[in-house]
């Protein structure tokens, strides 16, 4: 039986004091804020209680002090879990960690450079996952950062992750070899698709008068470089101008790592570290905070709660701000790569579910899509709202919009976000039959003061933390990812097949399939 939000609220007049929090960014740019409403979710200060006890008995806490520690939670790969570490700066921006340091000011620097090369127009960076979802991310959603200050041709930044050649294609068809520095980011620099995109990059670049010996000033000395962990890799490559990290960053967590790079482009050396301090602050609440008023705690153990005692099975991202366009895709990975586990930290099948699907759209597209189904649909969906309170416009780059419309704008956003939420939990049961609401659909609503770099780089580690959270109750290794491993083997098994038409051994489905996309002609190309 499922707590009512009508009657909560009627018993508890400080509900939404209570279950509700402002979390104070203090950085060396100032104060930024995140505030959270988690009062319309189903449940109460008893349920809330018993979830905190249900962490401690996890002991959450020892575990939590371990990440920080560096110890090797992440068991099954006998590594340290350390992204925390690469946001580790003092009051002055400066980061404390002396392994970590030279790598994020010479990242730093060369952004700097880059920055400053009027000649470079157009930065794509190639990678997938983990080496695309964040820089892609960050980048669309600090726009108004992004260094504009080339009224006559903005830079351009282009994403390619997918290995369908038409994503590359597009992006080629845009870009002179010239004007363009390709990134080329892989946390192991032997992911098939960032490979073979690479190397199709590489070979696009020669084709167009590019020099791989230094030969030219067209060369790929100054037109490519790499972020890796495996930087002996990239330089067998071709690439001299690398940029590293470590085995104890995962691809999911390493957005603050030089995998940042295309970012630290965009927002620069100062925005960059202003992103990482946000998250530094993050990470003082998740470790210093009682668990009672630890955020991330807070909204890890009503993950916990949702999916075990209630048994949703999804969990529905609304961020209703076009610059957070992204922020689903990002979570997908972030929670679904972690947490989407069937067995706990010793390998043993786990008795309860674990991670939810998550997945959303920013409002108000969303509205006019799948909110159908949140409102009248027969699953409960927690539905996620992350607004933005003050919008921001860069100056000086010409806002074809005057400052009224601009607010008005932002107003029906905003009104549009809270009222979802609202009639999520209110419904409207006195019209009866198709037109009836329920109600009583829990939602969570996370409000960011302005989206500056500070307050991202904030509410991205207030989600690390949380998928912690919930990864620690469900006793799993949140930190590996053997499930990705085995499409990834079958494929190349299959590739060779789809040209030699020979699928003989192979179960009768996956044959049929291959003999219906052998190839019909010498290159399976159709031209149109
Ligand atoms: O396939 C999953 C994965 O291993 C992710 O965890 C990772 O972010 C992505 O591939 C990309 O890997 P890499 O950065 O090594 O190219």
């Amino acid at each position: 039986m499922s707590l009512s939000l009508k009657e909560s609220f009627a018993a508890d007049p400080q509900r939404f004091e209570h279950f509700s929090q402002r979390i104070a960014i203090h950085t060396a740019t100032g104060q930024h804020a995140i505030f959270c409403d988690l009062s319309k979710n189903l449940i109460d200060r008893k349920i809330e209680f018993t979830l905190i006890a249900r962490a401690a008995r996890a002991g959450l806490e020892a575990k939590r002090d371990a990440m920080f520690k560096g110890d090797a939670i992440n068991s099954t790969e006998g590594r340290a879990v350390g992204h925390v570490r690469l946001r580790d700066l003092d009051s002055d921006g400066h980061c404390r960690d002396a392994e970590v340091r030279p790598v994020l000011n010479a990242f730093l620097a060369y952004a700097e450079t880059i920055r400053t090369d009027e000649a470079i127009t157009d930065i794509v960076n190639i990678g997938i996952g983990g080496s695309d979802l964040g820089p892609a991310f960050a980048v669309r959603a600090l726009d108004q950062f992004v260094n504009h200050g080339r009224p006559a041709q903005p830079r351009r930044y282009h994403f390619v992750s997918n290995v369908d050649g038409h994503e590359l294609n597009a992006v080629l068809r845009q870009i002179k070899p010239a004007s363009t520095l390709f990134i080329i980011a892989s946390k192991t620099f032997v992911t098939a698709e960032t490979m073979l995109n690479a190397t199709t990059a590489r070979a696009w670049f020669a084709a167009n008068g590019g020099t791989a010996d230094g030969s030219s000033a067209l060369d790929t000395s100054r037109h490519f470089c790499a972020v890796t962990t495996n930087t002996s890799a990239a330089k067998d490559f071709g690439i001299h101008t690398t940029f590293g990290f470590w085995d104890w960053v995962g691809g999911r967590y390493s957005i603050w790592s030089a995998i940042g790079l295309a970012l630290a482009i965009a927002i620069g050396d100062k925005g960059f570290r202003a992103f990482l301090s946000g998250a530094h602050a993050m990470d003082k609440h998740f470790k210093t905070t009682p668990l009672a008023q630890n955020l991330p705690v807070r909204l890890g153990l009503l993950d916990v709660y949702y999916r075990n005692d209630l048994k949703f099975t999804s969990r529905n991202i609304a961020p209703y701000s076009s610059a957070l366009g992204r922020l689903p895709a990002y979570l997908q990975q972030l929670e679904m790569e972690s947490n989407g586990k069937s067995v706990d930290v010793s390998g043993k099948p786990l008795a309860m579910s674990t991670s939810p699907v998550v997945w959303g759209e920013a409002g108000t597209n969303g509205q006019h899509a799948f909110f159908q189904m949140l409102h009248q649909g027969t699953d409960v969906i927690p539905v996620e709202f992350v607004a933005v309170k003050t919008p921001t416009y860069q100056a000086g780059i010409g806002l074809p919009m005057d400052k009224a419309s601009q607010a008005t704008h932002h107003k029906a956003l905003l009104a549009n976000a809270i009222a979802q939420a609202q009639a999520l939990m209110q419904g409207k049961a006195d019209a009866g039959g198709h037109k009836n609401f329920v109600g009583n659909r829990p939602s969570t609503f996370i409000l960011l003061d302005a989206l500056t770099p500070e307050t991202l780089g904030a509410l991205i580690a207030l989600y690390e933390h949380r998928v912690f959270v919930s990864g620690v109750l469900w006793g799993i290794n949140s930190f590996d990812q053997f499930g990705v491993e085995l499409g990834k083997v079958l494929a190349k098994d299959i590739e060779p097949r789809l040209a030699s038409g020979d699928a003989g051994e192979l179960d009768a489905s996956t044959v049929g399939l291959i003999l219906k996309v052998s190839l019909p002609n010498e290159f399976n190309i159709r031209e149109i």
